[in-house]
């Protein structure tokens, strides 16, 4: 009992509120746990939601200005909170054996890799955000389980803002609008669907041989909802995407195709100028802040947000209805904030990075550089301040994400021209099937051991992963 596309509003997720600030500090508690949501009009789905929401709260940050998060642990099995991209101190990055256990006094299990800084029932989560205004999220990281413990629900956008961005005539208040894409699929009776080996999450990890390729839903969510509608004004609107599937990469396109997508931020900051674009690609973990300007439309009109790469229910993601004539002060200026462009000359090494399929125990796994995640050995050595030139090499297509460090992206293939989507500073980004990806990787922030891996979150949790030690 799907409802039919573009009936749901489009919900927003709450701005959470800190329990307590001082003079350095904002403090925030979540609790996670297991709760009831009305995704689908009639048929309830239990989600493990921040607070008990899917998606998590909001939090919004200043940069410079320290934000601490507890987290209580209120479901079932063990969890991971990683802010990503966060420049995040190791302790408080989430690192995948650094579990917050159950807290509920319930059974006690084995806990596959419990071998980290391990606390039990909470933890502080200490954020420094000393890094310039973004569209960050955090979700869950736990050793094997991410894939289905964020397919359950644990993901929310963590916003940071500043000075020199606040500064801009860009789109605001309501009119600037998180929307967290995702898919899922639904069981009749409501519940959320995901092939895991074990059910429970608590023993053998991983989904069966036929879904390695990554779990995809036949519904597209945003912010939680199905095909939702938004009714908007005739102005512009700022709109930060992310893209919090587990597994599937979207090309956005809006039809009718009277407005563009002006992108004016990347995953981990704002563009020093905007970019323009007719078709959007989206990898998983990847965000855009982009401007739409629905004054392009008449009054009336339904523009449908499509994926040129569904089909089907796939095909198409959200609708806004342009609602009514509204005065509009802001504008997209054609310079936005200061942007450092890294040259090849700054970098002193080169690292090969392969990801492909691969095999550990004689089972298939995947791979980085032929191994699989050891979270003891030390894999990448990169000196705190200094910058490295990473070449990628793919099978398939593989969401390369590296924790604490961001990048910019050099070249791709063997034209060596970037997407006009590669732009600004990155955390994350999609690299197809055996093309050669050359990025910068800028090694600022704190010492200690991170973890870069692929975003196709069954292919992190079938250890796609490795350690990344900055010194
Ligand atoms: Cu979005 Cu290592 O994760
Ligand atoms: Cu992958």
């Amino acid at each position: 009992p799907l409802p039919k596309p573009f009936t749901v509003p489009l919900p927003i997720p709450p701005v959470l509120k800190p329990a307590r600030t001082d003079g350095t500090t904002d403090f925030y508690e979540i609790v996670q746990k297991p709760a009831r949501a009305e995704i689908i009009p009639g048929s309830p789905t239990q989600v493990w939601g921040y607070n008990g929401l899917f998606p998590g709260p909001t939090i919004v940050s200043r940069s410079g200005r320290r934000t601490q998060v507890r987290h209580r642990n209120e479901l079932p099995v063990p969890v991971a909170v990683h802010l990503h991209g966060g420049k995040t101190p190791a302790e408080s990055d989430g690192y995948p054996t650094d579990l917050i256990l159950p807290g509920g006094g319930g059974a006690s299990h084995q806990h596959h890799g419990a071998t980290g800084r391990v606390s039990k029932g909470a933890k502080d989560y200490v954020y420094p955000l000393d890094q310039p205004a973004a569209t960050l999220w955090y979700h869950d990281h736990r050793m094997d389980f991410t894939g289905p413990q964020v397919w359950r629900g644990l993901a929310g956008f963590h916003l940071v803002h500043d000075d020199e961005a606040d500064a801009l005539p860009l789109p605001q208040g309501d009119h600037d609008v998180p929307l967290m894409i995702c898919d899922r699929a639904f069981d009749e009776d409501g519940s959320f669907l995901y092939p895991s080996v074990s059910p429970d999450l608590q023993g053998e990890p991983g989904v069966t041989e036929e879904y390695m390729e990554g779990v995809l839903g036949d519904v597209i969510l945003v912010n939680g909802a199905p095909w939702p509608v938004m009714e908007v004004d005739n102005t512009r609107y700022r709109f930060r995407l992310l893209n919090a599937s587990n597994a599937r990469r979207y090309q956005l396109a809006l039809d009718p195709p009277a407005a563009e997508f002006v992108q004016v931020g990347s995953d981990v900051g704002l563009l020093g100028a905007p970019v323009r674009h007719d078709e959007l690609p989206i990898a998983p973990a990847e965000r855009f802040e982009v401007v739409i300007d629905f004054s392009a439309y008449p009054v009336g009109t339904q523009v449908t947000l499509k994926n040129t790469l569904g089909d089907g229910g796939t095909a198409d993601v959200m609708r806004f209805r342009v609602a009514r004539k509204a005065k509009d002060d802001s504008r997209v200026p054609s310079r936005l904030v200061e942007f450092e462009r890294l040259s090849r000359s700054s970098a002193t090494r080169t690292r090969q990075v392969n990801f492909t399929q691969g095999a550990n125990d004689g089972r298939v796994m995947w791979t980085i550089n032929g191994k699989v995640f050891d979270p003891d050995r030390a894999d990448v050595e990169s000196k705190l301040g200094t910058t490295e030139i990473w070449r990628v090499v793919t099978d398939v297509h593989h969401p390369l994400h590296i924790h604490m460090a961001h990048f910019q992206v050099l070249s791709r293939g063997s034209e060596g021209r970037v997407r006009p989507s590669d732009a600004g500073w990155k955390d994350t980004m999609d690299i197809p099937d055996s093309e050669l990806v050359e990025v910068l990787v800028r090694f600022t922030g704190y010492r200690g051991r991170y973890v870069f891996h692929c975003h196709n979150l069954e292919h992190e949790d079938m250890m796609m992963m490795g350690n990344l030690d900055v010194m």
